[in-house]
């Protein structure tokens, strides 16, 4: 199969997903611009068809934190191939798994020590639903308003965003939400004791939402108090996103559960992962017969365990994890200015390279856009940042004016700088609001409906 020969044949690739895959989708990357046609990517940009280069904040959702097409985990994965391994033998076991197992578990504290792979983030999150009520014998699920923990039917039943829920009733019963941050509405909802998980991320994705100070630790402490898995969603956070290895470090954090994926795949093989206390594993893996309580046919798969390998040596042989702290910092420094210089910038956060900026104003066109669309101002950046400065961000979440950016560790300096600069173009260009914009924006609004 020459596989360039058929893509290049394969004719225009938006009528095709339109055809074949997501028509609906398709109308929206026409409808914002983004419908370029992209031909390759190296580290953290990507060249479209005319050879156009765009600066990638937005990372692919936070799964390339090593960088596209990452030189090393290419190289890792063609020796996996070329090594011709016996592949997973359902009836047997090789030696890659309980190697990224061990490197996983080795950088986590002590109190996680099993490793359950998956091949997706919402799978290690249904794992820890399963097993975690399993293992408490509790049924109660607890997670919190706004929270993200991928889409499948038991994490959407956790998910705190009634955009993605609401259409979706009735989810898995047992499942309550607590505003993220409040301490006492946890407790109330854990005192009755027959709540088996909580779960959190430690930086909300959706609106780049950071803990208020001693929530998470104080979260720990009421889990422990009523007996209660702790389980701390790394999927997005994990890997040197924030700054550490894991975000759970900032706060000294010992979950009993943490799902992990995205980057952990290189970029390349899908891989996710439920680190687990050896207490919750031995409740449910407790005997021969239920050695196979949990799993499913792709994980562990060799190649993801490969990428998974070369992922964690690339991010500390090449420092990606201070990198991400110092660039997090650079980038936190010089955009807390904007929210002086502009009355439409309310906020500016983030740890490590996950960052977000969030808009408020009260101008009469202002006002007309929230009444459109709740956060539509957001749109009003992110578009021109990719159609004028070829940037790729995103609007951080439904009914937010939250742009957020979660771009490869490996960005430069100037990269930062060039979306700094380029950001506050754009900000005072649509603070102007030019008609043509609002147009546009209003008629984007329509998205969908
Ligand atoms: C915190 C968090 N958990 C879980 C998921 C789901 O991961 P996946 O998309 O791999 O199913 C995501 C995805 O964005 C996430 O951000």
């Amino acid at each position: 199969m020459e596989l360039r020969e058929l893509i290049s044949g394969a004719g225009d690739e938006h009528a095709l997903w339109a055809r074949t895959i997501n028509p609906q989708f398709v109308r929206v990357l026409r409808t914002i611009g983004f419908d370029r046609k992209w031909a390759s990517a190296h580290g953290a940009h990507l060249y479209d068809a005319d050879g156009n280069r765009y600066l990638d904040m937005l990372g692919g959702f936070g799964m390339y934190n090593v960088g596209r097409n990452n030189p090393r985990i290419r190289a890792a994965l063609i020796e996996a191939l070329e090594l011709d391994t016996p592949g997973m033998l359902a009836m047997g076991v090789t030696a890659l798994p309980g190697m990224l197992a061990e490197a996983l578990l080795e950088r986590t504290p002590p109190r996680l020590e099993r490793c359950l792979f998956t091949s997706s983030g919402t799978e290690a999150v249904e794992a820890a639903l399963k097993l975690g009520r399993a293992a408490t014998k509790r049924a109660r699920v607890v997670s919190t308003d706004h929270g993200f923990h991928g889409l499948t039917l038991g994490s959407l039943s956790a998910n705190g965003n009634p955009e993605f829920t609401a259409r979706f009733q009735p989810l898995l019963p047992g499942f309550s939400h607590v505003p993220f941050g409040d301490l006492d509405a946890l407790e109330r909802e854990l005192r009755t004791e027959d709540v088996a998980i909580f779960i959190v991320e430690p930086i909300q994705g959706k609106g780049v939402n950071l803990p208020p100070a001693g929530y998470l630790e104080g979260a720990q402490e009421l889990c422990r108090r009523y007996g209660t898995l702790f389980c701390v969603d790394e999927v997005q956070t994990g890997f040197g996103r924030t700054g550490t290895m894991f975000a759970f470090e900032h706060w000294g954090l010992e979950p009993d559960l943490v799902p992990v994926a995205k980057s952990l795949s290189g970029g390349y093989v899908p891989v996710g992962a439920l680190l687990m206390s050896r207490a919750v594993h031995e409740a449910v893996f407790d005997s021969m017969s239920n050695a196979l309580s949990h799993g499913s046919t792709f994980a562990p798969n060799e190649l993801a365990m490969a990428a998974g390998l070369a992922t964690l040596r690339e991010l500390e042989e090449q420092q990606l994890v201070e990198r991400s702290a110092r660039l997090g910092e650079r980038l936190l420094e010089q955009t807390l200015p904007l929210v002086d210089e502009f009355d439409v910038v309310r906020d500016v956060r983030g740890l490590g390279l996950m960052w977000a900026i969030e808009f408020e104003g009260d101008s009469r066109m202002y006002r007309l856009l929230e009444r459109a669309q709740r956060g539509l101002f957001a749109q009003l950046v992110v578009v021109p940042l990719f159609s004028d400065h070829r940037i790729l961000t995103q609007v951080a979440g439904h009914d937010m004016a939250v742009v957020k950016v979660l771009p490869p560790l490996m960005v430069a300096d100037e990269d930062v700088d060039e979306f700094v600069a380029a950001l506050r173009a754009t900000i005072a260009r649509a603070r102007r609001m030019p008609t043509s914009l609002t147009k546009f924006a209003l008629s984007a609004a329509g998205i969908g409906r």
